[in-house]
């Protein structure tokens, strides 16, 4: 089944063309990642995804499943299972991560017509998924992201993915400002998150971070529109040799 199908989609920021005729499609239980240099697109992508209306869409149709995403606000794509997880997170003081994903999950499984979770189970489940992700539990006291270090808001960001189990999960270079423990845990965290149903785009500039993931799918992106796909040995081509035989 096609999850994500994006079609001739056209973007800009303040006049300016950021985004020019892009066309990817991702089928339910893919990886893809997305490599490409310093300004090519790959956060507007994610932003575009994501329902920052900050980004206009001059032209163009993304599809997720049967709907037309872009009539979807931020909040329906959450409820429909889309989870972003951003290269800059932000930090929310005054709003803690307990009660913050407890409604969360809470909003998804009411739109699904499903069971909501009471204070006491969900602590359970949230002390669960910490300790898989080595993350200690008193973080889960703080505000979200509120002074914690670049390595634990990507952790942060792993924990609230598998909490809210998304079927389709965006990554925004999660792999910089890890350090080689933080990566393994990243990356163990998705890996024993993906299954055959759901789908994953990574955006990346490193070769290390899908070495450990494996994806299906390598696209290079440039100057706002995929001008390269292959299988991971691409994401070798790159650490070799950049960007200049693209
Ligand atoms: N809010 C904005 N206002 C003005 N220009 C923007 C804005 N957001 C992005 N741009 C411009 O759009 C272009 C693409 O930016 P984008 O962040 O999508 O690149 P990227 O591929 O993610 O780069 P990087 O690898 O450095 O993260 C850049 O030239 C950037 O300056
Ligand atoms: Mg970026």
């Amino acid at each position: 089944m096609i999850f994500l199908n994006i079609n001739n989609l056209s973007v800009s920021i303040e006049g300016k063309k950021i985004l020019n005729d892009f066309n990817l499609t991702i089928n339910q239980g893919e990886i893809h990642a997305i490599m490409g240099p310093n300004g090519s697109g790959k956060s507007t992508l994610a932003n575009v995804l994501a329902g920052n209306e900050d980004y206009e869409v001059d032209s163009g149709k993304i599809m997720y499943k049967d709907k037309d995403l872009l009539d979807l606000n931020i909040e329906e794509r959450a409820q429909r299972g889309i989870f972003i997880a951003f290269q800059y997170p932000v930090e929310i003081p005054g709003v803690k991560i307990t009660p913050f994903l407890q409604a969360s999950i809470n909003s998804k499984l009411k739109n699904e017509n499903k069971p909501e979770l009471d204070r006491l189970s969900f602590a359970k489940l949230l002390r669960k998924k910490a300790e898989d992700l080595g993350i200690n539990s008193e973080m889960l006291k703080r505000s979200i992201n509120t002074g914690f270090s670049g390595g634990e808001k990507k952790k942060y960001e792993i924990l609230q993915m598998s909490v809210l189990n998304p079927e389709f999960t965006i990554f925004d270079e999660t792999d910089s400002g890890l350090d080689v423990d933080a990566l393994r845990i990243v990356t163990e965290g998705i890996n024993n998150f993906k299954n055959n149903n759901n789908s994953f785009l990574i955006i990346t500039h490193y070769q290390k971070l899908l070495n450990y993931i494996n994806p299906d799918h390598v696209h290079i992106m440039r100057n706002g529109k995929i001008v390269k796909s292959g299988d991971i040995s691409l994401a070798g081509e790159i650490e070799e040799s950049g960007y200049q035989n693209f």
